[in-house]
């Protein structure tokens, strides 16, 4: 049923009433995720654990380039423009690791959890329709059959449908064409067939390193072909990855990692900067950076258990018991 909702309240309202409902619940948010969280979600297990991703990755090198571009590009707010984007919204912010997210709430853009409607003027200048029709958040890692859109390469409909989401619904900037066919990409490439026996895993420190070290890898392949805002894609991807981890490592005791954090989420910067110009030296840069990653990775899972990954701690900092944010 089609109704007026919300979104009449206009933009300014809406970013009021989010602000309202975090400081109704105890205060400005610890972690960027809890804007888009139903007030009623068990909120720890919600920020420790998502549903497993069900992606097949093609043997042949190309296929999987392109695959590796798209899952980078869908877990970076940057792809999506205005305000989506600074409010850190990314495709897996809905589509939690190419699956659904029961648990999604977004004031303006949502019906019940786990609804949004993707014709919103919150997010979008373009296509906001006046009409609030949130819908269920396909699980994309579900039966093909199960969703809309035809993904056959043939039928030529994955490609527009998500051009149209990025700059039409979400406002953002019209995407390279590598970062669009790699998206279509890795939506097919995610399939019931390759889903692990688990339903949910636990949101673990060195994966989101490695998530970053994956777009590394491929903005030096974009970066040596000459695609620079392909490459450029990629570095942002992998510096949305170091916020995520930024903002867990918040214990004053951490404050060495979330200083290496820094620094390389600074080289990755001066990088983009490299990469957008075709300086020569990009290729040795990002490298370096990739290169880094490893230490880097080896320290966080290390002070894992003292980081806002560990549910213990998590808990602690929402009954208070912990410090919200280091003094
Ligand atoms: C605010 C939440 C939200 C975000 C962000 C989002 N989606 Fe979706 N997505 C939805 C909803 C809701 C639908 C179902 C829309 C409908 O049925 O009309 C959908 C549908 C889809 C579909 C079609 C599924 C089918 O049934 O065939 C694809 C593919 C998709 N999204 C990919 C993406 C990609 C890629 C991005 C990032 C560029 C993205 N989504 C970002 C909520 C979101």
């Amino acid at each position: 049923m089609d109704r007026r909702g919300p979104r009449a309240l206009g933009f300014a309202a809406a970013l009021l009433a989010a602000a309202g409902a975090a400081l109704a619940a105890g205060g400005p948010v610890v972690l960027r995720a809890e804007r888009w969280l139903a007030p009623d979600a068990d909120k720890v297990a919600f920020l420790t654990r998502q549903p497993v991703e069900c992606l097949a990755l093609p043997a042949d090198p190309q296929a999987r380039l392109s695959v590796e571009i798209g899952r980078a590009a869908f877990r970076s707010p940057t792809l999506l423009g205005g305000q989506a984007a600074r409010s850190g919204v990314a495709c897996e912010t809905c589509h939690r690791n190419g699956r659904t997210n029961r648990d999604f709430h977004f004031p303006g853009v949502s019906g019940p959890p786990g609804t949004a409607d993707v014709t919103s003027s919150l997010f979008s200048t373009h296509r906001g329709d006046d009409i609030f029709n949130p819908k269920p958040i396909p699980d994309l890692g579900g039966p093909k059959a199960g969703l809309r859109i035809d993904q056959d390469r043939k039928a030529a409909a994955l490609e527009p449908f998500i051009h149209g989401l990025v700059t039409q619904e979400f406002d953002g900037a019209e995407p390279p064409p590598a970062v669009l066919k790699g998206l279509a990409d890795y939506v097919r490439a995610l399939s019931p067939a390759a889903c692990p026996r688990a339903a949910e895993a636990p949101i673990r420190a060195g994966d989101l390193v490695d998530d970053a070290h994956r777009a590394l890898d491929a903005a030096r392949t974009l970066a040596a072909r000459g695609d620079r805002p392909g490459a450029d894609a990629m570095i942002q991807a992998a510096r949305a990855r170091l916020f995520l981890l930024d903002e867990r490592y918040a214990d004053p005791a951490l404050a060495p990692d979330r200083a290496r954090l820094r620094e390389t989420d600074q080289a990755l910067l001066a990088l983009r900067e490299a990469a957008r110009a075709g300086a020569p030296d990009t290729d040795r840069g990002l490298a370096d950076a990739a290169a880094g990653l490893t230490p880097l990775k080896a320290a966080l899972v290390r002070h894992e258990g003292r980081s806002l990954f560990d549910a213990g701690r998590l808990t602690a900092v929402f009954e208070g018991r912990l410090p919200r944010r280091p003094s």
